[in-house]
């Protein structure tokens, strides 16, 4: 029985939402993390919150010896993997830095688990790995490609994960691929705190609607879409840490490498996220269309399907519940953590 969890990156946005859902669930919870995008408080919110103490190593997942002291000092039944770098702009401009730390921290990582017997792990990919989209909704067969060095890491990572499976029948993997988790966890508590000005679209919005910010930037109303603008699958990120402990719970079935995507399979618009705020806000969000970003497909959303048979997952909230957590938790916390 898997029991204990070892959850890497767990005091960021959505690690530590799933720290939350475990202790929930029952599970117990040991977290390590680099403190490179974060900050421990998430951990201090959710021991009050839960009442439940939470075992914190500040290390980096490439250190070895941090990594085997951790591993000698606690008795680990599953990892739940999320350290990582992700800004994709950033990952054009160092991207060395991004294989060295999202692969070679992997790879440290997974050496470490199968010295110590550890051969349990859920995986954080993303939908960057479809690359462009030809076809949607994105199914977990269509055809794999990287579009930036931050995709190239996530797609390495995960070949790295299918010869390790097909090396060692005794692992069992589950790759779950997220599409645009956002919001945050409704007590307001703990939320997505981005250092400096946000690159993603709801924590630029949310600073915008509490006049943090002047106004936001549409990147295009030319494409290819219902209202010209592009199309995203939004997930509310308790959704997101739920479908972890779904994945969690199959990794008792001895299921070998399994992929999932994550999402809820509808897509909305720029402006219809713009336009769900000023509900929940009751106030116009400053906007202007400007040109497109580079990089940007006109439109990404999931094939949920087969995450519900297989994992008896299904996204519950919608797009106006991500905008009202999103915003609970920006006026709570008008400087983060
Ligand atoms: P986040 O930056 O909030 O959390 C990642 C955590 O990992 C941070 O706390 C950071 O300090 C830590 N970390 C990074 N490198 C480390 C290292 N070498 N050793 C130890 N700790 C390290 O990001 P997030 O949004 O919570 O994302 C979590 C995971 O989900 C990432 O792997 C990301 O690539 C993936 N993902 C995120 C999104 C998204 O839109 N947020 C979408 C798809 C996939
Ligand atoms: C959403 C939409 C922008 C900011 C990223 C990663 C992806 C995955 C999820 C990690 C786009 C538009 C944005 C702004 C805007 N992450 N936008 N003004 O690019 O869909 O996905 O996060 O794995 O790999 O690329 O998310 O939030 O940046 O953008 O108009 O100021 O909002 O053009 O259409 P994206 P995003």
């Amino acid at each position: 029985m898997i029991k204990t969890i070892l959850v890497t990156g767990g005091t960021g946005y959505i690690g530590s939402h799933a720290c939350l859902e475990l202790l929930e669930a029952g599970f117990d919870v040991v977290v390590v993390d680099n403190l490179s995008n974060s900050k421990s408080d998430s951990l201090s919110r959710i021991e009050e919150m839960t009442g439940r103490e939470i075992q914190f190593h500040l290390a980096d997942l490439r250190d070895e010896k941090a990594m085997k002291d951790l591993f000698d000092g606690e008795q680990i039944d599953a990892v739940m993997h999320f350290a990582g770098l992700k800004a994709v702009g950033e990952s054009t401009e160092i991207p060395v830095t991004y294989y060295q730390n999202n692969i070679g921290g992997t790879a440290n990582l997974l050496q470490a688990m199968a010295a110590y017997g550890v051969k349990n792990i859920v995986f954080s990919s993303s939908c960057t790995v479809y690359g462009a989209p030809e076809t949607l909704p994105l199914r977990e067969d269509f055809p794999l490609h990287a579009v930036n060095p931050y995709g190239q890491t996530k797609l390495t990572i995960e070949y790295m994960l299918r010869d390790l499976a097909a090396s060692d029948p005794d692992w069992n993997i589950s790759i779950l691929r997220y599409f645009n988790p956002v919001g945050a966890h409704r007590s307001g508590e703990i939320g997505e705190d981005p250092l400096g000005i946000p690159n993603n679209l709801m924590p630029y919005i949310t600073k915008v609607a509490v006049g943090e910010l002047e106004e936001l930037a549409v990147y295009g109303d030319d494409y290819d879409t219902p209202d010209g603008s592009c199309v995203r699958d939004y997930l509310h990120v308790v959704d997101l840490a739920r479908g972890h402990i779904n994945a969690l719970k199959k990794l008792d079935d001895n299921p070998g490498l399994i992929i999932h995507n994550l999402g809820t399979g509808r897509g909305y618009s720029v402006l219809d996220v713009i336009h769900a705020f000023e509900k929940a806000t009751g106030k116009p969000v400053p906007h202007r269309i400007v040109g497109r970003r580079p990089g940007d497909a006109s439109a990404v959303y999931a094939d949920p399907s087969l995450a519900e048979q297989e994992l008896g997952w299904k996204a519950k909230r919608g797009i106006d519940e991500m905008c009202v957590d999103a915003l609970r938790w920006q006026q709570q916390n008008p400087k983060g953590y």
